[in-house]
């Protein structure tokens, strides 16, 4: 296929594709809505973005289909060739084929992780606020979810001390949201050690949910995968990646597993059998050729959030609302605590707009902006955000 340019992808990104009336989750929730006044509700909830797949994705799954037998598949040495390319390339990070155990999403990775270690009645520590499944995956595993909030004043961090003071006799691990959905922030070297030194004092596994890791918004930060914080760390580590954020293709169930510790991995494979489907043939398409092909739409891709994320930063401080700006991912985090509601979600869907309550996160009195769209529909969203803001009192 004729290679794009950055232009063209930048363009594609640009250009609306109309969902209403598909198969979308996002878009479903408010489908016939009259809210607003009849202007309907824009969904900015679910991560999942309104962008089209990049081309070579596409083309790639077009091809499989044109195949037209759909039998069981297997872990292709495409598939594992392509996840190893784009480790290394990426991240500097090495990974053996054997490491790597194709799943069918990350949620399902969370959930088996919490089953393969320890026993029923141990317990799994978390900071909160965090997307849903790294405190409910223990919890449905029967373990306890130890969650432990992050440290606002500190600018999001992880409250160490707090965790220290949390630990029971029977924590077994830790769920690190790497970056971390909801806030966006990319965990700096020396948080990482602590977190670090904290596993290794008290032996436990850690589950590292690096789903989000290719979307680094703030210039100057990467990511390190926590495995790659040190050998003793690889040793304890189950991460857990997919291609489904970055080149939005979540509803084709393609995530992935790297294990390096035999016994774990093991222990894991032992916690999928008879519950964890074969990984999805298109899935695994999809996720060669992204990981082979992706980057230069990827690329184009971040430039575009980065924009999109400069004006949603717009509304901080408008009415009451601040917003915390993301180091990464395309979701920003709303305080709206001093708005005059207590029902925030409820507030924004009045103006049009429907955001992902915080509470779900275990953060309330925030709502969660999903900013993954073109121009046209973002700037449509903030502007509806803006002028409601405008219109209404904050909280005296
Ligand atoms: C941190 C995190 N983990 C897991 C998931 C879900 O992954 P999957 O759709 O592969 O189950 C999401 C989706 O938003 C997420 O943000």
């Amino acid at each position: 296929m004729t290679p794009y340019t950055h232009a063209q992808y930048l363009a594609l990104l640009d250009t609306p594709v109309d969902r209403r009336g598909s198969d979308s989750i996002k878009w479903a929730k408010y489908a016939g809505h009259g809210g607003a006044g009849g202007k309907g509700i824009i969904p900015m909830w679910v991560a999942d973005m309104d962008f089209a797949a990049p081309p070579e994705v596409t083309a790639a799954l077009a091809a499989r289909v044109a195949h037209g037998v759909f039998g069981y598949g297997h872990t292709t040495r495409a598939f594992l060739d392509a996840v190893m390319y784009a480790l290394l390339r990426d991240y500097g990070w090495t990974v053996q084929p054997e490491w790597i155990v194709p799943l069918a999403g990350l949620v399902s990775g969370l959930n088996i992780a919490a089953r393969s270690f320890g026993n029923p009645g141990d317990a799994i520590i978390t900071s909160t606020p965090v997307y849903p499944a790294l405190y409910t995956a223990p919890e449905h595993m029967e373990r306890r979810s130890i969650r432990v909030p992050l440290n606002e004043a500190d600018g999001w961090g992880w409250d160490m001390a707090a965790v220290e003071a949390a630990h029971t006799e029977r924590t077994r691990g830790l769920f690190l949201c790497h970056p971390h959905n909801p806030i966006g922030r990319v965990w700096r070297r020396d948080e990482l050690d602590s977190i670090a030194a904290y596993a290794e004092q008290h032996d436990l596994v850690v589950v590292s949910d690096e789903i989000h890791c290719d979307l680094i918004l703030e210039p100057g930060l990467k990511h390190r995968p926590f495995a790659l914080h040190s050998p003793a760390m690889a040793k304890r580590s189950i991460t857990l990646m997919a291609p489904s954020k970055t080149y939005n293709i979540p509803g084709l169930g393609a995530a992935f597993a790297v294990i390096p510790n035999p016994n774990l991995r093991r222990r894991f494979e032992r916690a999928m059998a008879g519950i964890s489907p074969h990984t999805n043939i298109l899935g695994l398409v999809a996720t060669t050729a992204a990981y082979e092909h992706g980057l230069p739409w990827r690329t184009a891709l971040l430039e575009y959030l980065r924009g999109n994320r400069e004006r949603v930063m717009t509304l901080d401080g408008v009415g009451g609302l601040r917003v915390v700006q993301p180091e990464a991912t395309y979701l920003a985090w709303l305080d709206c605590r001093a708005l005059a509601t207590d029902s925030p979600a409820t507030f924004f869907e009045a103006a049009g707009v429907g955001l992902s309550d915080g509470r779900d996160f275990g953060g309330k009195g925030f709502l969660r902006l999903n900013f993954g769209c073109p121009r046209s529909t973002l700037d449509e969203a903030l502007e509806r955000i803006r002028q409601h803001l405008l219109e209404s009192a904050p909280r005296d």
